[in-house]
């Protein structure tokens, strides 16, 4: 029997079992994660080294320095892992990993690691779409959510409104024809001089300033639940260096404290559309910009208002992480989804 069969001869006795934990590996962008993550609700441990630090020199992620760090780290991560959660290799029953969206150099060093680990222990591979993982981060939070429910997933590389309609079924309701929200959010951060990655730090800024001092366009997108974000930061960028070149004293929190709003209340008035329109009765955010304190605040009241039952991933859990893979993976495994040694980087793999 080769590998692969001998996996699949395990499920049924998996899936049977109480307790499945996974060990599960991200290596997407710039961050090196392990977890071990048990039935796809409970978090035994949730190793992250993040690579800000190295790229926050270059004002962005350089690939390639990525994925040197993530070959430095990965074993790192997961011996953390598996000691944090006081398990052995032999003790978990498969190993899941990020297999795209993300830099295919970045990706590469997780699926090997994975592919290497999973041969040497004999146990199933889990290959898992990253944005999917970002969605089950709520699994993690809210042990009681299940599909159906809508999830705005708002990160550095997408931003799409989906239906999950069941675990690994999902339905694109909207999407960004341009830039991701993250992105713009990271841009706009540049010309406020704010280091790599901007996000953060910029809706720290924005909590002390005037939220209408300064006045932006509202983007319009073909399809109603479309996002686009292209044109809002384009209109930041050169109302800064306009006021800039004209000598007028702008001030940075009222600057930063204009576009986020501009930008949250494009997210939420989409998103509240769709749910209005299609009849959504309970909403998740997801993704890096959904620790975004005015878009959590906004989320929140937009949804008591309309009688939403809204779901947001805890913040240690919104930006990348290996638990949420590992959520993920379990829905997976008990489908019989699993990979064979051929598994490969996919870095433009869709939902
Ligand atoms: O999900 P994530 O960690 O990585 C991707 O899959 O892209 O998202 C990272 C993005 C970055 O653009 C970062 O600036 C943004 O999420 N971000 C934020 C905040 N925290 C992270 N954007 C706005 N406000 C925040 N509080
Ligand atoms: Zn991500």
């Amino acid at each position: 029997m080769n590998y692969l069969e001998s996996c699949k001869v395990k499920l049924p006795d998996l899936a049977a079992k109480d307790q499945v934990r996974i060990l599960a590996i991200e290596s997407s962008c710039d961050e090196t994660a392990a977890a071990v993550v048990e039935n796809g609700r409970t978090i035994l441990s949730n190793a992250v080294f993040t690579q800000i630090d190295l790229h926050a020199l270059y004002g962005g992620v350089v690939p390639e320095i990525a994925s040197r760090a993530h070959v430095e780290k990965v074993d790192r991560m997961v011996d953390r892992a598996l000691k944090d959660a006081g398990m052995a290799l032999a003790d978990v029953d498969a190993i899941a990993v990020t297999y795209g969206p993300g830099l295919v150099g970045a990706l590469l060093v997780g699926v090997s690691c994975a592919k290497a680990l999973a041969f040497a222990a004999n146990k199933p591979l889990v290959p898992v779409n990253h944005i999917e993982g970002h969605i089950c981060a709520n699994f993690l939070t809210h042990p009681d959510l299940q599909p159906p429910f809508a999830c705005l997933v708002v990160s550095g590389g997408h931003s799409h409104l989906f239906s999950v309609e069941d675990y690994g079924v999902f339905r694109i309701l909207g999407q960004t024809q341009d830039d991701a929200a993250g992105e713009a959010f990271d841009k706009a951060a540049r010309v406020l001089n704010i280091p790599y990655p901007g996000g953060p730090l910029l809706d720290r800024l924005a909590e002390s300033g005037d939220p209408h001092a300064l006045k932006l366009p509202r983007p319009k997108t073909e399809g109603r639940y479309d996002y686009s974000f292209s044109g809002l930061k384009t209109a930041f960028i050169n109302a800064v260096h306009n006021a800039r070149q004209k000598g007028e004293a702008l001030n940075d929190a009222d600057l930063a404290a204009s576009f986020r709003a501009a930008v949250v209340s494009f997210l939420v008035d989409k998103a509240m559309l769709a749910a209005e329109e299609l009849n959504l009765p309970r909403m998740a955010l997801a993704g890096g910009v959904s620790a975004n304190s005015l878009l959590r605040r906004e989320m929140e009241q937009a949804c008591r208002k309309r009688g939403i039952q809204l779901y947001m991933p805890a913040l240690n859990l919104c930006g990348d992480n290996a638990a949420m893979i590992g959520s993920a993976a379990y829905y997976h495994l008990l489908r019989g989804d699993i990979a064979g040694l051929e598994l490969n980087a996919r870095p433009a793999l869709r939902l």
